[in-house]
């Protein structure tokens, strides 16, 4: 029990890790909160600092989601977690590095919107699924330009995936997950959703837009 809770602290302190903060201050001298979406996550790496520093950013959000996920598979591989309850485990650790995300306690609680964290937790748990999401993810963004209306269809994709037979989870505990996943990543999209109902959200260009 005592490794179980080490491994959910763990993974909340990892996801607490404030990458798109930290890129910002320590390269490039601001806090990205103050710039652009005003949000700590790579899409507004991407916007404010650049493609390298996004790329950074958000290769190290997926890492920190897929790391603490993996904690689990660790616990049963050292023979502290009983394999039928690994599941349990790497939702459990899935989900604190997320909330980490969202509430760093290394940045006053003020981090990002949980998108590449919960991207980088799925991919531990159901790769395939979070491949036809990707897809989804790529489709929305192509037609509408908008990362924060794809991240929003890809969160509801997976959640939605679950219903098919052909990727019904071992689980029903990850049907609901799905659904709880996708309600969180539209609470932390709500300035989002504001500004794309007043039409102000910020779309990315495309390097065949006409000038
Ligand atoms: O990664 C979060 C994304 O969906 C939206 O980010 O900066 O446009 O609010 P942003």
């Amino acid at each position: 029990l005592i490794l179980l809770l080490g491994a959910l602290l763990a993974a909340y302190l990892i996801g607490s890790i404030p990458t798109a903060l930290w890129v910002g201050r320590r390269f490039f001298g601001l806090d990205i909160r103050e710039h652009g979406s005003g949000n700590a996550g790579a899409t507004n790496t991407f916007r404010v600092l650049g493609k390298r520093p996004g790329s950074v950013v958000m290769a190290i959000d997926v890492l920190k989601g897929w790391v603490a996920t993996s904690l689990a598979g660790l616990l049963v591989t050292q023979g502290a977690l009983a394999p039928e309850n690994l599941l349990y485990a790497q939702l459990g650790c899935g989900a604190l590095a997320v909330v980490g995300h969202i509430y760093p306690i290394w940045a006053g609680f003020r981090g990002g919107k949980g998108v590449a964290t919960v991207l980088g937790m799925m991919l531990a748990i159901a790769p395939a699924t979070v491949g036809v999401c990707i897809l989804v993810f790529i489709t929305v963004l192509l037609v509408s330009r908008y990362v924060s209306l794809s991240s929003m269809t890809a969160g509801v994709a997976f959640a939605l995936l679950q219903l098919l037979p052909a990727f019904r989870p071992q689980h029903p505990l990850l049907l609901w997950f799905g659904f709880v996943l996708a309600a969180l990543l539209i609470y932390t999209h709500r300035a989002n959703i504001g500004r794309l109902r007043a039409g102000t959200e910020s779309r990315v260009p495309m390097p065949w837009d006409k000038k």
